[in-house]
């Protein structure tokens, strides 16, 4: 057996500093807050914190849109605050993973200034700009992700440039050397500061079909996402940042894959090729979307979620790759709303999500205020929500003929901002988060939902994932064990196994609300529990069942055996 990587038996963290805690009394989360908070973090048992973009910038992606990559925005402090972020981690044993997003700049970046002044700038080629088609309007119909088309005219020299995410996000033009030397340097800045890791936005975009063909919608959705994604040159582009930063200096890297495959992710993971350490994929999270368009509603589908999961970890390990676990970041409503139960059974639901999601191989990552089973918010009126792309489809939704109800309806279930209103610390006013205005709303559910309370009690939702986050670091099957499925379709229970030669690792959860049982499969009961003993690892009820061949569940119930 290989030697694990140390990262592989770590748990990270993901920081999304605006909402997480304000020290000045802006309203907006800041580094200094972050630094408050970790000795919080180090006692869940975290060792990489992923801190989301705190770079220069206008803010109309919250971050995402970079006008400098090598300064502080001063709305989260400055340099010096992150200097001291990082001797705090290092004081504590642990490292920071910072989000880079380079498929895209703000148009607010020098670069995009000065490539927009000329056709003959020496930054106009960073960027993508093509001539008008011949009728005058946009070069071909791709979509942007935030809605409408992906191109922007630009006055001033007649041609348009790519955005696929907001308007103000213009892509870089990576077939240029010299945009991937640029990225390079910023790499290398932010290692050179002892920046141990990297999350890499959208990485799986980078490479563009050079002739941006128009999208006749015969094999995806017709919005052009299958002449970038994964593209002809992403695997060279990645390999290269690999060869000259990741590589050299000992970085843990995760590659957020946009509508991507598994062959490819096998591909950016497998240690061989020298790309990544291991990727996001968002398959399994888009078992609740009607006909693959998210912003149609449906009840998720159960038997769907759980063959994603299983095909990846069976896929991955199979080809050697590694998976980035997940069921919540910045961008997904909160699975406890989505999958489960957020009110009678919220503390069940939540531990079971917790518990089917860390005994399955690969990094588990926890979003802000996951470890505290924070649900979606209650949203009054759309005014009271912030994201672009949320305000951008609720004007979509109603020139497509939707009432105003019913699109709030959707953005209420779909909504980005779901998970971006403010960390609940305690039971003080805003819960904590800030002495200011919060830039967000924060959900009116903080006085019961908050960490001081979770911190009191020893059967809380935090209390449950410092324990798993504990298991993973102290057993080798958590990152070496075999993957297999154990429950054939059942309507209500996902079961699997972890397998290696001495022990089997059961992990069973009752995503319903009902009472239901569970029988292991003959062949492998009999198989891998002989005559050996099991121990429960952990668990969400207040009994502490045995394990035994049939076993009843109550509603959300969820346990994690060990055989030795
Ligand atoms: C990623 C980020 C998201 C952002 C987008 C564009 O998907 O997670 O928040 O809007 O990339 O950078």
């Amino acid at each position: 057996m290989v030697e694990q990587d140390w990262w592989q038996k770590s748990t990270v963290y993901q920081v999304y500093p605006k909402s997480f805690k304000d020290t000045n009394g802006s309203g907006t989360g800041d580094i200094k807050g972050l630094t408050m908070k970790l000795d919080y973090l180090h006692d869940l048992g975290i060792n990489i914190v992923w801190l989301q973009p705190v770079y220069i910038s206008p803010q109309n992606d919250n971050g995402y849109d970079v006008a400098d990559y090598c300064r502080i925005n001063p709305e989260f402090g400055t340099m010096e605050d992150f200097d001291e972020l990082m001797n705090e981690l290092d004081k504590r044993g642990m490292v920071l993973m910072l989000d880079i997003v380079v498929n895209h700049s703000s148009t607010e970046h020098a670069w995009f200034k000065q490539a927009r002044q000329s056709k003959v700038s020496p930054y106009r080629d960073y960027y993508i700009w093509k001539d008008p088609a011949a009728d005058g309007g946009v070069p071909n119909n791709w979509q942007s992700k935030f809605g409408g088309s992906a191109w922007q005219y630009d006055e001033l020299t007649g041609q348009y440039f790519l955005t696929l995410f907001d308007k103000t996000q213009a892509d870089l033009n990576w077939e240029n050397e010299q945009v991937r030397k640029e990225v390079v340097d910023l790499l290398r800045f932010w290692a050179e500061k002892g920046v141990k890791g990297f999350r890499m936005d959208v990485i799986n975009l980078i490479s563009k079909d050079q002739s941006f063909p128009e999208d006749d919608g015969s094999v995806s959705p017709g919005d052009g996402r299958r002449f970038y994604t994964d593209g002809p040159r992403v695997h060279e582009f990645i390999r290269e940042m690999y060869d000259q930063v990741f590589g050299p200096y000992h970085l843990v890297t995760v590659g957020e894959m946009s509508s991507t495959t598994l062959a490819h992710c096998v591909r950016y993971s497998n240690p061989e090729e020298n790309e990544l350490s291991m990727t996001f994929n968002f398959h399994h999270l888009k078992v609740d979307y009607l006909n693959g368009q998210k912003w149609e509603l449906m009840p998720y589908d159960f038997e769907e979620l759980k063959r994603l999961l299983s095909e990846w970890q069976i896929g991955m390990n199979k080809g050697g790759g590694w998976n980035a676990l997940f069921f919540n970041n910045h961008d997904q409503p909160r699975a406890l709303s989505r999958f489960t139960n957020d009110t009678i059974f919220r503390s069940e639901s939540a531990k079971l999500l917790a518990t089917t999601l860390h005994g399955l191989q690969g990094t588990p990552y926890v979003y802000q205020g996951e470890e505290i089973g924070m649900p979606n918010p209650v949203w009054n009126d759309i005014n009271e929500l912030r994201d672009i792309e949320s305000k951008n489809m609720y004007r979509i939704l109603q020139e497509q003929g939707k009432k105003p109800d019913e699109a709030l309806d959707i953005i209420r279930e779909r909504s980005r901002d779901n998970s971006r209103t403010p960390m609940q610390w305690d039971t003080t006013v805003n819960a904590g988060f800030t002495s200011g205005t919060p830039w967000i709303k924060v959900d009116e559910r903080y006085p019961e939902i908050n960490v001081q309370s979770q911190l009191e009690d020893i059967d809380s939702i935090y209390n449950h994932y410092k324990k798993l986050i504990a298991l993973r670091k102290e057993l080798p099957i958590f990152t070496e064990g075999m993957y297999e499925r154990l429950d054939e379709c059942h309507p209500q229970v996902y079961a699997y196994a972890r397998i290696n030669e001495q022990e089997t690792l059961i992990v069973m959860s009752n995503f319903s609300d009902q009472d239901v049982s569970f029988s292991i499969p003959d062949e492998f009961w009999n198989e891998r529990m002989d005559s050996k003993v099991s121990e429960l690892l952990i668990g969400n009820t207040m009994h502490t069942p045995e394990l035994a061949q049939d076993t009843p569940l109550s509603p959300y119930a969820s346990y994690m055996w060990i055989i030795r």
